[in-house]
């Protein structure tokens, strides 16, 4: 399974020229998937969800999605309280579902760690609630003989020690050691803006947390990016990809092994 892994494209403060290069890097390399860890715009306005969806509706392979802590409208607190995701929904409810490809050798979980508002004073921080990390254990417990097995969230887990943009996602710790016992070989996230590849665990059974940059303006390192995994029964390469000068470069690449370990919860 080829997954290609955007993230925090912001419509609204897109990178035109790195949209323009992702389009057709994907048009002459369709891949099976496109996995999309959210942020699909910049305030949540209406316009740029029509705009993004536009783009969504165009893209030449199946689309899976979760939502950023974006994609709920920032300058309308009466929306923002009492329906913070209507308009995503509306626009991308269809590419929400959890699901297995390829014959089971990827089972894909969604886990929302955006919310309209919460408890602390910065709502745009992560926060994973443990109803849906059950749910995504139970998915995994379903699909337990999938080879790989891989969720998708927004903001990181857990936060590396060497970006200096944090999701302080809350209950993000629990939640990675709980979907690691379900035997979750992969987590997909975006919001730092910053690629990598780190392991969370121990050496060989680790988990593999695959962060993708922007293709949005705002660029904390000075480009756009976007990654391609390639998943094959034993082994998984990710490749980051930046956009230079509107062509779209191989920067680096990990192999990274499944952890192959039945669920045990
Ligand atoms: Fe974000």
């Amino acid at each position: 399974v080829d997954i290609v892994h955007v993230s925090d494209v912001h419509f609204g403060r897109q990178d035109q020229q790195a949209v323009r290069a992702l389009d057709r890097h994907l048009a002459d390399n369709p891949p099976d998937l496109i996995a999309i860890s959210g942020d699909l715009t910049q305030t949540g306005r209406r316009r740029e969800f029509f705009e993004a969806e536009a783009w969504v509706n165009q893209l030449p392979a199946p689309v899976a999605m979760v939502p950023g802590n974006h994609d709920t409208p920032a300058l309308n607190l009466v929306a923002r309280l009492l329906g913070p995701f209507r308009r995503y929904r509306t626009a991308f409810g269809v590419h929400s579902a959890s699901r297995v490809y390829a014959n089971g050798l990827v089972a894909l979980a969604h886990l929302n760690t955006a919310h309209g508002f919460q408890r602390r004073l910065d709502w745009s921080l992560g926060k994973v609630r443990r109803k849906e990390v059950a749910v995504a254990q139970a998915f995994f417990r379903d699909n337990r003989d999938a080879t790989w097995k891989i969720v998708m969230c927004h903001h990181p887990l857990v936060d590396k020690g060497d970006t200096h943009v944090r999701g302080k996602t809350d209950g993000g710790r629990d939640a990675l050691a709980a979907l690691a016992s379900s035997g979750v070989d992969l987590v997909l996230s975006g919001h730092t803006h910053v690629p990598g590849v780190s392991s969370y665990g121990e050496a060989g059974g680790a988990v593999t947390l695959v962060s993708a940059g922007t293709l949005s303006e705002r660029t904390r390192e000075d480009r756009a990016s976007f990654n391609r995994i390639v998943i094959q029964p034993g082994n998984a390469t990710i490749v980051q990809l930046a956009v230079i000068d509107g062509a779209v470069q191989e920067v680096k690449r990990d192999l990274v092994t499944g952890r192959a370990t039945a669920p045990s919860a």
